[in-house]
């Protein structure tokens, strides 16, 4: 499985030595989360530290959105070294047009799900996207209980790619860790984020190891 270390829980006073952490991790992706005040209850970092960041790394960067009207950002993102951008659904008014301006812009196109969003939301748009992300936390905060509501989702969404014969990846955000990381690999998803399970373990790399080994 793909690895997305989410730099949430990175402790950053240290950021430097986190990031070259990662880098020597066998992480292959870099999870920045950026949050508005507005679409999720918290507020984290925004584009001069994505900047920063991306300039220790050259790991592709995952940066999901957890802002109000995303599609404002596009250039911004793509500016800040992103090579992933990820928009909620329940943010964008206009997808399909967020969807191909990301594309247009040079960046991979996910589309997010909040957990009491269904699947079926985009059954119109699933050909168009890179990838899914679907939350199995509320978004807003590091730390939360995985929503076991979410296996039921990744079923639900492996038809959808199937049936559509698109090639999206199935990415999953929130309380992942390597006890349900293995079950998580078993029913096809191909990205997993883990912010605290990482940050917070004795020796993160090991912790990252095992999850990229699924
Ligand atoms: C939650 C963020 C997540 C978060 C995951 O709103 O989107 O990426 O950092 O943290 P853990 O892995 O601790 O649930
Ligand atoms: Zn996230």
């Amino acid at each position: 499985m793909i690895v997305s270390p989410s730099l949430l829980s990175a402790d950053f006073g240290h950021l430097a030595d986190d990031i070259a952490m990662l880098n020597r991790s066998a992480a292959q992706w870099l999870h920045c989360d950026v949050m508005d005040g507005t679409f999720v209850p918290n507020i984290s970092f925004g584009f001069p530290v994505i900047k920063a960041m991306s300039k220790l790394t050259d790991k592709p960067l995952d940066v999901h959105l957890m802002i109000v009207q995303p599609e404002k950002y596009i250039s911004a993102v793509r500016d800040c070294g992103a090579a992933i951008m990820n928009v909620h659904q329940e943010a964008c008014l206009h997808l399909d047009r967020t969807v191909h301006a990301i594309r247009q812009a040079g960046m991979k196109a996910a589309v997010t799900l909040n957990p009491s969003t269904p699947v079926s939301t985009l059954e119109d748009i699933i050909t168009e996207v890179d990838m899914v992300l679907l939350m199995s936390v509320n978004p807003g905060f590091g730390g939360q209980s995985f929503i076991e509501n979410t296996y039921a989702k990744i079923a639900r969404l492996r038809k959808l790619i199937a049936e559509s014969g698109s090639k999206a990846l199935i990415e999953v955000d929130g309380g992942v860790n390597p006890a349900n990381a293995p079950k998580l690999a078993a029913v096809g998803v191909d990205v997993v984020v883990a912010g605290s399970a990482v940050f917070g373990a004795p020796n993160p790399e090991e912790v990252i190891a095992q999850m990229a080994a699924l």
